[in-house]
């Protein structure tokens, strides 16, 4: 069996029990892991709800025989594997928006809090992998078997009967015809599905040929989930993987906030404490240091004689530098802006992620003055060090 559809377990680092996704969620706000977006509160609040009614939520299948077996396939073939409920089961949630908006890190809070034992987290492709793999092995154990479906939906509600599904889609005719009635079936077993998609679930393999005998699949997954839109304006991906600027205009109380909670996020919980730095025989005082991420001002970094190997040795030590305060400069600031080409060249040349907070954009950092044209290069690096493709370069310590 594909070991990524196996129950999941809480995991060691999951918030202390009775935590719900909403009150997770608004603690990973108020700490500076992720920004306040009110869609996705939206979203939080409807997956709360269903983590308390997964608290009282005993689903039928739990305690019914598996369906496996001669008699569970006769069971089957007779149609009386669905079990008659009697408890109301949660409708699902399935959360529909573009790419980066949050919808796979919502599902994950969701489902490492969920309080349910026979659980299970998988990408949709693997699902339908394993779902073929288990009606061929089903249909050549028995070749008798017309119908494998039902004993099919039994067997995945009996591992866990909370499913999510990260991108849910529908690609082929073959998977279509298989969703329908499996689902069908999971739900009337009791299941509860929580899913992600680009895709909302009336939009799912339209336009395609065969559409039309998909439509009772979406219906039943309309009766069966709420559908929750994240429309957030922002892509949480673009720029960078963390949805993080790198760049910040102009240096004021907001910029301070935001690289505040920069540096938090890339600290992932790691103490603040000072990092003394070898570097020949003398030491260099990093005096914020959390985890993988080192924080100075302008004025520390670069308003001081400092030279090539200091700004080495951070550059090694630490993936992450966040910089409050990159003035623009002009000719009375010669040494601070050949110390800060020098900081750049160095941090670009060990891939270090660098969040700044400046007066204005790299151009304009240093556009008059001894050495401005050596700053055009800085300039142009300051740009690419903000690009998607940089922040996906390893850091280079050595
Ligand atoms: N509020 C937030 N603040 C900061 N980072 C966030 C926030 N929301 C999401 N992110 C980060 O943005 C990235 C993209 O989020 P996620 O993968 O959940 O998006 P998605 O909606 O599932 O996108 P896709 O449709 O492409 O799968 C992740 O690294 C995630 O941790
Ligand atoms: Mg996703």
């Amino acid at each position: 069996m594909n070991t990524d559809l196996a129950p999941a377990r809480l995991s060691a680092a999951a918030p202390p029990a009775g935590t719900g996704p909403f009150a997770a969620y608004e603690a990973r706000v108020a700490s500076g892991r992720l920004d306040r977006d009110p869609e996705q509160e939206k979203a939080a609040r409807r997956l709360d709800q269903l983590w308390r009614e997964l608290r009282d939520y005993h689903p039928v299948v739990q305690s019914a025989p598996p369906a496996s077996g001669w008699l569970g396939g006769l069971r089957a073939r007779l149609g009386l594997a669905r079990p008659a409920h009697e408890q109301a089961r949660p409708r699902g949630v399935y959360m529909v928006g573009q790419v980066g908006r949050g919808k796979t890190m919502l599902m994950d809070l969701f489902f490492s809090l969920a309080p349910v034992e026979h659980k299970r987290r998988v990408h949709f492709h693997r699902f339908m992998q394993d779902v073929h793999q288990r009606l061929h092995d089903m249909k050549e154990a028995d070749p008798d078997l017309t119908d494998p479906i039902p004993p099919l939906a039994r067997q995945i509600a009996q591992e866990a009967w909370l499913l999510c599904f990260d991108e849910f889609q529908v690609n082929d005719i073959a998977d279509a015809m298989i969703l329908g009635r499996l689902f069908d079936y999971l739900f009337a077993d009791g299941v509860v599905v929580v899913a992600t998609s680009n895709t909302k679930p009336e939009d799912l393999f339209q336009d395609r040929p065969g559409a039309d005998a998909f439509r009772p699949f979406i219906a039943a997954i309309l009766k069966e989930v709420d559908t929750v839109i994240l429309d957030s304006p922002r892509d949480y991906r673009r720029g960078n993987a963390r949805g993080m600027q790198t760049w910040i205009i102009p240096v004021d109380a907001a910029a301070t906030k935001e690289l505040d909670s920069i540096f938090a996020r890339l600290a992932d919980g790691a103490p603040v404490v000072p990092v003394a730095l070898d570097i020949m025989g003398r030491t260099l005082n990093v005096t914020r240091a959390a985890g993988p991420v080192a924080r100075f001002s302008f004025a520390e970094l670069c308003g001081r004689p400092l030279g090539a190997g200091d700004y080495l040795a951070l550059a090694t030590r630490f993936p992450n530098l966040v910089l409050d305060g990159v003035p623009r400069m002009g000719p009375d600031n010669f040494d601070e802006a050949r110390r800060f080409i020098v900081l750049i060249d160095t941090l670009y040349e060990q891939n270090v992620k660098l969040f700044a907070s400046a007066e204005d954009r790299p151009d304009a950092i240093y556009a008059k003055g001894q050495g401005a044209t050596a700053f055009e290069r800085t300039a142009s690096r300051l740009e690419e060090m903000q690009s998607a493709a940089y922040m996906q370069l390893p850091h280079l310590n050595a």
